[in-house]
């Protein structure tokens, strides 16, 4: 007994470390120079909670929980290995995973306790059931359509929201009638089978473009399952991990809705990927001025001040380490070089940071976009590679352009522009960008790696690899 007691007190302190390594993980993440000790941190708190698990006294054979080790890192190892661009899905997944085991949790619960269970145990273990199952679809729709395995556009019909709504009307109803009457385990399969049936509604009708949004959303219902299934089993560690992992989720959704100036019911209900497809055959017949590397190194060498704006392209096209080297080549010329970062640039939130980072680009060349704003009318050259959205004047000027309003990086503003992509094709939000149009914008023609290899052998005399 007091063995137990001893074990149970061990397990505690555990779960304090555990707990206090997961807050101090989100804190230093929060930052480049502290992310990788963050990421550490958060690896060190999983191990503990894990291990203190272990030490449980109600368990009473490790067989199948080794199995399930073992099962976890056959699937996991391959898991960790993707490439950057395809991190979303891979989240996504691991969301449908995390779900999936609390749905499976709380069903043993259930049948372990019904009908002997408390108004508010039974509350929180429908909360638990019904977010879980609707985390476990809907992930697994959004990745299916970030990997373009299901198609990326909108599915609508009319009268879709009332439709949709309904239905998770219909699983709260059950939840409150269980929570009264917990013995007619009978409704209880619906409770899981009408959430699963809801996560597919709600991701269904949102475009291919909006999920990274709606990943970070269903990794905050993923951390609230988590939460209410440790009000379940009465585990500490289980409330705040899921309280962080819930509450960080909601606010990752909130900033990017924010950079993209959308609100949350317009993400969920809006059903954008649609109006920017419409978009999509409006384009003028418009000229361009394009450039070659040649004229677009001696523009650069002969400039005081650069930004060099990333996005989406410069991570398709691996780019990095070669904008690293015109980095090196332009700062030895004594030409200024800043990098201007847009926070819905790219993929994924951080995704310019991480890549730069990859590429050793010094920390405090990287400018956020509210920072950098300023810079523009005193920039000789803002050099854009792989990026559209993020610089379309459109959002700030065009009151019927899907994205006006989104707050962009004000490059039309510097002396000369010049863009790097491979063809007049729009970005992610599917519109034109008249930009490109501009009597001071140059056009670069052609994949962001050749093009900077390009211009970097021209500045260097042909010693750039
Ligand atoms: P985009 O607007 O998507 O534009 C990327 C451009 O890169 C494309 O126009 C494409 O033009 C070019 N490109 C593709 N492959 C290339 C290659 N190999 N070499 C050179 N260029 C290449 O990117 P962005 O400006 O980074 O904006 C991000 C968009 O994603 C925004 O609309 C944002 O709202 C959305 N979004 C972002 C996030 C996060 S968290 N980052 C989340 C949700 C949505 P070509 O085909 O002509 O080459």
């Amino acid at each position: 007994m007091t063995e137990q007691i001893l074990t149970q007190h061990i397990i505690e302190v555990v779960y304090l470390i555990a707990s206090a390594l997961f807050i101090l993980s989100l804190r230093w993440m929060s930052s480049p120079t502290t992310a990788r000790r963050g990421v550490l941190a958060g690896e060190i708190g999983m191990l503990l909670a894990i291990c203190g698990t272990l030490l449980h006294h109600d368990i009473v054979d490790y067989k199948w929980i080794a199995a399930a080790l073992v099962l976890g890192t056959i699937i996991g190892i391959p898991l960790g290995k993707v490439a950057m661009t395809a991190v979303p899905q891979r989240t996504a997944l691991s969301h449908a995973f995390g779900a999936l085991c609390v749905t499976l949790v709380g069903t043993a619960e259930f049948y372990l306790q019904s009908p002997n269970i408390s108004k508010f145990t039974m509350t929180v273990l429908s909360m638990e059931i019904i977010l879980g199952g609707l985390t476990f679809t809907g992930s697994l729709m959004a990745a299916g359509k970030l990997q373009e395995i299901l198609p990326q556009r909108p599915i609508t019909y009319k009268g879709q929201n009332v439709v949709t709504l309904s239905v998770l009307a219909v699983a709260i109803g059950i939840a409150g009638y269980l929570v009264m009457h917990p013995g007619a385990t009978y409704l209880f399969p619906l409770l899981i089978f009408i959430p699963l049936i809801f996560g597919v509604m709600l991701v269904v009708p949102i475009g291919g473009a909006d999920m990274p949004t709606v990943i970070s959303l269903l990794n905050a219902y993923a951390g609230l399952s988590a939460a209410a299934m440790g009000f379940v089993l009465n585990n500490k560690l289980l409330i705040i991990a899921g309280a962080l992992d819930g509450s960080s989720g909601l606010i990752l959704s909130v900033i990017m809705s924010k950079a993209m100036n959308r609100s949350f019911t317009n993400v969920v209900f809006g059903a954008f990927g649609q109006v920017a497809a419409a978009a999509t055959g409006m384009q003028e017949e418009r000229t361009v001025r394009s450039a070659t590397p040649e004229e677009a190194a001696s523009i650069l060498a002969a400039a005081n001040k650069v930004v060099i704006v990333p996005g989406y392209g410069m991570a398709v096209a691996q780019a990095q380490h070669k904008v690293r080297e015109l980095y090196d080549a332009l700062t030895k010329k004594g030409v200024e070089v800043k990098f201007a970062i847009h926070p819905v640039a790219g993929r994924m939130p951080g995704h310019m940071n991480v890549l730069l980072a990859e590429a050793d680009i010094p920390y405090d060349r990287l400018i956020e976009m509210d920072d950098i704003n300023g810079d523009f009318p005193q920039t000789d050259v803002a050099l854009i590679i792989g990026a559209n959205d993020v610089t379309n004047p459109a959002a700030r000027t065009d009151q019927s352009s899907p994205i006006f309003g989104m707050p962009i990086l004000d490059v039309d503003k510097s002396h000369t522009v010049m863009v790097i992509k491979r063809s007049m094709n729009p970005g992610f939000a599917g519109i034109d960008n008249p930009l490109y149009y501009d009597d001071k914008t140059l056009m670069l023609f052609g994949d962001a790696k050749a093009f900077v290899g390009s211009i970097v052998r021209e500045l260097t005399g042909g010693s750039g690899h």
